[in-house]
């Protein structure tokens, strides 16, 4: 398995291209199986889980094609993939791939809708708590599905096509509004979703389901208005910016104080992840081509912040920003609503020198003068790149173990991070 060696010290000073949101990219994807045309996606990250989705699609009759580098593109330009569901040959997810990623598991909205049935393997345990579907499978019930479980799969039909109807989500759910968003659209009637997510990749799947013929209103609101039409077309659509990403080397920038401009950031979708930097000592500047992060010589500051549903802090900057705050001059409390269990990152952030403590959902963290470089484990996506940015301004050598999964969600890591001056480099296993 690779290894990252990180030699902290170095700020961070020049500009990173954010890439295409995997977050946005695999409800995209799984919207290819709503139509018989072709669904063309432009900007899509270079990622493990792209790419597994992609077989996972495949497994389902979904013919792609992944275009080449053209002369004189850039790498920092993303992929476009042609998708064409033109003959779906099987309607099962098996358990081999669903349990891969938890994502694959909404090819059920689109299946339902179109083939008038699905069989889907139960998403299984995941490292940052239980991660239930229940709201999901009862957004496709309030659509008219009757669904059951077989054998660890859950077995979902409508042979008579979806209903539109009002969908009340008691919580607030990524996954649960992208499925009823896809299953909507293909209903008989009117579905009025409530409390819907209100994350821009949601957005970003309704205007690529606009394009294709779906007849959306409110998408980005929590309350989301769908018309079901007969069938989709397909469309072209280009995925929107990863505020994760960009969200994640803003923090990086400020942790090593440094000057980096984000290219293609978008300010409005990292909600209150800004005002928490700028608390902290950044500087957040919007500039015609990004977003640049600076921090000057001041000491960081510590911040208080509480994980919520956008436009709140993203559950998915909370470890990279606990990891700037264990720099800070003083005591800051981070505090998880999302997700329980997701705080894998204290452990190897303490290997580091920091000083945190865990009182039930929230993380207590004194800030320390130094860090020091040290062997660590990678445990979940974000996790592990939490430990990146703790690493950059550790003092020594730091080694990130099991970074398959910061394959999974960054792309080219080390080269951006590498043309910003830091000290960064793979070891191939
Ligand atoms: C998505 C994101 C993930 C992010 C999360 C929260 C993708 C591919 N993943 O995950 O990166 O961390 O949103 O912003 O976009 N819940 C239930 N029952 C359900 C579904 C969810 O109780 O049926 C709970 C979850 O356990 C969690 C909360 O609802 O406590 C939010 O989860 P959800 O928004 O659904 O997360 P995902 O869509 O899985």
């Amino acid at each position: 398995m690779d290894r990252i060696v990180i030699r902290g010290g170095n700020r961070l000073v020049g500009t990173i291209p954010i890439s295409g949101a995997k977050n946005a990219a695999l409800p995209l994807l799984i919207a290819s199986l709503l139509t018989t045309d072709t669904l063309t996606l432009r900007n899509l990250p270079r990622l493990a889980d792209v790419n597994q989705l992609v077989r996972i699609l495949g497994n389902h009759g979904v013919e792609y094609t992944i275009a080449g580098k053209r002369p004189g593109e850039s790498v920092d330009a993303g992929q476009t993939v042609r998708l064409d569901a033109a003959h779906v040959i099987d309607t099962t997810a098996p358990y081999e791939l669903v349990s891969k990623m938890r994502a694959s598991f909404w090819v059920i909205a689109p299946l339902l809708a179109r083939m008038g049935e699905a069989r889907v393997s139960l998403p299984g345990g995941c490292a940052i708590g239980t991660r239930p579907v229940d709201l999901l499978l009862m957004a496709l019930e309030r659509l008219g599905a009757s669904i059951s479980i077989d054998g660890g799969y859950v077995v979902a039909k409508a042979p008579q096509g979806l209903r539109g109807a009002e969908i009340e989500f008691p919580k607030v759910t990524v996954g649960g509004t992208h499925v009823a968003l896809m299953a909507a659209s293909l209903a008989h009637g009117t579905t009025v979703i409530r409390n819907a997510a209100r994350e821009p990749e949601i957005a970003d799947l309704a205007e690529c389901l606009v394009k294709m013929g779906a007849r959306i209103s409110g998408a980005g609101t929590d309350v989301v208005e769908i018309q079901g039409v007969a069938r989709l077309g397909g469309a072209s659509h280009v995925v929107l910016p990863d505020r994760i990403e960009a969200g994640t080397y803003a923090a990086a920038a400020a942790m090593t104080g440094g000057d980096v401009l984000l290219e293609g950031a978008k300010p409005e979708a990292l909600g209150a992840a800004l005002d928490a930097l700028r608390a902290a000592g950044a500087t957040v500047t919007v500039e015609e081509l990004g977003l640049r992060v600076r921090r000057d010589g001041g000491e960081i500051a510590p911040v208080d912040v509480t994980t919520a549903p956008f436009p709140g802090f993203a559950t998915d900057l909370q470890a990279q920003f606990m990891a700037l705050m264990t720099r800070a001059k003083g005591r800051s409390r981070i505090t998880e609503t999302i997700f329980e269990n997701r705080f894998m990152h204290v452990q190897e952030l303490a290997r580091l020198g920091a000083r945190i403590r865990l009182d039930g959902d929230t993380a207590v963290v004194e800030g320390v003068d130094k860090l020091d470089g040290a062997p660590v484990m990678a445990t979940d996506l974000r996790a592990s790149v939490s430990l990146v940015i703790a690493a950059l301004a550790a003092r020594g050598e730091t080694t990130v173990n099991r970074v398959y999964h910061l394959d999974r969600g960054f792309e080219r890591l080390e080269a951006k991070l590498c043309a910003c001056g830091a000290d960064v480099q793979r070891l191939a296993a």
